[in-house]
């Protein structure tokens, strides 16, 4: 497996029609018209050395040309007009006259110049991979027929660090994936075929991800067998053209039960010595390994706590092994305990990330990095920021973020999640008052750490559109986008996407604009009101409606819901006392209830239903109308689909149409389980009488 876009297609004879596989990279062919602003364009291509990830941006921007403009580019040296495809030392000795802008890792320049009369398309990296992220930029420009004639673009990446985590299980299964079996694992070991994966790698450059983890971080050890990591470079192979590296999740217990030491405690020189010829066993297979996700003393995962250690001692220990290869741990702060007692009011697991790791701040080394989830539970529709991003000054941070839509309709309903992780992003913590916003947290670049990032949790699988619905995609698209620049807003993003995926027609960029951008909130209107999670079934399927599921139970989803009133009360008089894991700026804002948005009024405060909140009505009428509004919202969707037909190619038209259909009726579902089930706990009537009654599907 050497270059995996090109067991889609190798540049030559007629390109194939595009596949749900290639998802944006559709290359779709121009008509005349719109192709004739690229006709300036240089017929020849350059590459100023030798490596494969050049190779592949080479063969990449062929294969686009061809696709799109019909142009065959040829590569090599010679005379007359040339795109110039490398990094900044070798484009400085090929145009010494050239000033480039400062690049910092994996950042691009894309600029049209002359020089010895040659009109010269550069396409300079910092490194090879920015190379490669200069060609994705230009076929993304000419695929959504951007003007690129007098271009002179540098781009940076915001963050350093920007991986996604798949949840594999090595029997093939994806934990939380809905868009079939793993592409890297099948029968306990490594895929024969791993086409899939080197398409997987190719997406994932083309939005400037840079580090894949292959394995569930409910780990399996088995994955450190010497018989298995030569099967771990197969992937790493098929990766390494794009510029991917690979990564694992580790098992902390790994030295034990794989039967060669009798304890996994880091501080004794026996595991640590286990893990160091461990790590320099895989970095002889994978030179270019990147390093480890670890959860740890998690949902039963096993974890320094079993030896009294601190979970810097356990990161450590690891990050000392792989500090002389580069490579990283990303330690999850997703640590807390699933057997909290519910009936003590002041117990929350809200606060189990940051009780465990701010204490922490300033003890984990520097190649360590903690990765957070962007709320305080577990990937809700709707949370309020970690407040441990403020936690850690001393600390490298990265945000996790989850594309597979667990809790928000598992890809079978339409929950675009990029205005919520911007939501996120953007928070401003406040930190000593200042503009202290959660992704220049996360990026390092308040507490000047040397590194951090972002993880997003994607679980593609072999379905033919990777998540099982290809609207689903706009997700993983976005997730790329924003890692490498989280300034942009989820307008552009979605544009970006749409045409790339659709086409450019106006009309069908504007719907499905519109359809994306407003289903977080739709979804969130028929599902979970006011912050007080999604009332999913919380034991079982993390899917259906279930709202009992969360309470009389140890794992701390708890909405608190009544015959009086609902919700958490995490305030510091006379709650949990969460909010005093905030700065004080942002305590200010969720403690007082006059000041707490209603979005998150739940989340924060246990209220009566007849609670009026800042929109004028009460808790209860809220919960009656935002569920009939989603519904009807829901519906829309659909409606708004139809009015495509003949602009969209048949087979997405229907398949789309169906999940949109389908998603309708799940609202109804949605709507009438919620607003039964908190009619009968609170004996209030819906204003409108609409509830109570039964539904007409
Ligand atoms: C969620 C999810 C689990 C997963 C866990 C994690 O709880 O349901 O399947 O293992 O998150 O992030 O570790």
């Amino acid at each position: 497996m050497v270059n995996a876009a090109f067991a889609v297609w190798n540049g030559t004879g007629a390109p194939p029609a595009a596949s749900e596989t290639e998802a944006w990279l559709r290359y779709a062919p121009r008509d005349a018209e719109s192709a004739k602003p690229y006709a300036q364009l240089p017929s020849r291509v350059e590459v100023l050395h030798e490596s494969l990830v050049l190779d592949s941006a080479q063969k990449e921007l062929i294969a686009g040309m061809s696709r799109m403009l019909g142009r065959s580019v040829q590569a090599g040296s010679g005379g007359g007009n040339a795109f110039l495809l490398g990094s900044a030392p070798e484009a400085r000795k090929r145009v010494p006259e050239l000033k480039l802008p400062a690049l910092k890792p994996d950042g691009y320049w894309l600029k049209v110049t002359r020089s010895r009369g040659q009109r010269l398309f550069l396409i300079i990296g910092s490194n090879d991979r920015g190379v490669l992220y200069g060609v994705f930029a230009l076929l993304s420009k000419i695929a959504r027929e951007q003007d690129i004639s007098n271009i002179d673009e540098a781009e940076q990446p915001f963050a350093r660090l920007r991986w996604v985590n798949q949840w594999d299980n090595l029997d093939g299964h994806i934990e939380r994936g809905y868009g079939g079996p793993s592409i890297f694992f099948a029968d306990g070991k490594v895929r024969y075929d791993l086409t899939r994966a080197g398409q997987y790698a190719r997406l994932l450059a083309s939005i400037g991800i840079n580090g894949c983890t292959i394995n569930n971080v409910n780990a399996d050890p088995r994955v450190f067998r010497p018989d298995f990591i030569p099967q771990i470079k197969g992937i790493a192979d098929a990766f390494r053209p794009w510029g991917v590296q690979v990564a694992l999740a580790a098992d902390l217990s790994a030295p034990k039960v794989l039967g060669d030491l009798d304890t996994f405690d880091p501080v004794d020189p026996k595991v640590a010595a286990w893990w160091k010829n461990k790590i320099d066993e895989i970095y002889r297979a994978i030179p270019d390994f990147g390093g480890f996700t670890i959860k740890a003393d998690s949902e039963g995962q096993p974890g320094p706590s079993t030896y009294g250690r601190t979970h810097a001692d356990a990161a450590n220990m690891i990050a000392r092994a792989l500090k002389p290869h580069g490579g990283v741990v990303f330690y999850r702060a997703f640590v807390y305990n699933h057997h909290l007692d519910w009936r003590n009011l002041k117990n929350d697991r809200a606060k189990a990330a940051y009780d465990n790791f701010h204490p922490l701040d300033g003890e984990f080394d520097d190649n360590v990095i903690i990765q957070i989830k962007n709320g305080p539970i577990d990937f809700q529709v709707r949370e309020p920021v970690s407040p441990l991003f403020a936690g850690l000054r001393r600390t490298n941070e990265a945000i996790e973020l989850q594309i597979t839509q667990e809790y928000t309709g598992q890809q079978r309903q339409l929950c675009f999640l990029v205005p919520m992780w911007k939501e996120a992003l953007d928070f401003d913590m406040r930190i000593n008052d200042k503009h202290t916003p959660v992704k220049a947290l996360v990026a390092g670049r308040v507490f000047h750490r040397p590194t951090g990032g972002f993880a997003g949790v994607a679980n593609v699988g072999m379905d033919a559109s990777w998540l099982g619905n290809s609207l689903a995609m706009a997700n993983l698209y976005g997730f790329g986008r924003l890692a490498w620049d989280p300034d942009l807003g989820p307008e552009k993003i979605i544009e970006e996407w749409t045409r790339l995926t659709f086409g450019n027609d106006p009309e069908v960029v504007r719907t499905i604009d519109r359809m994306q951008l407003s289903s977080w909130h739709i979804y969130e209107n028929y599902t979970g009101p006011l912050g007080a999670g999604t009332l999913t079934n919380v034991t079982g399927n993390h899917y259906d409606p279930a709202p009992e599921s969360s309470e009389r139970n140890g794992w701390g989803q708890w909405h608190r819901a009544d015959r009086e009133g609902i919700g958490m009360d995490r305030t510091l008089a006379t709650g949990t006392g969460f909010i005093g894991q905030y700065p004080p700026a942002v305590q200010k804002i969720y403690e007082p209830l006059a000041s707490c948005p209603d979005r998150l009024l739940l989340f924060f405060h246990h209220v009566p239903y007849t609670h009026v909140l800042h929109s004028g009505k009460t808790v209860i009428q809220h919960i009656y109308d935002s569920h009939y509004d989603g519904a009807e919202e829901a519906a829309g969707l659909g409606e708004q689909w139809k009015t495509l037909p003949g602009r969209v190619d048949e087979a997405r038209y229907e398949e789309i149409l169906a999940l949109l259909e389908y998603q309708a009726r799940e609202a109804i579902v949605w709507r009438d389980t919620i607003c039964n089930w908190i009619y009968q706990l609170s004996g209030i009537a819906d204003q409108k009488g609409r509830v109570g009654r039964r539904s007409q599907p």
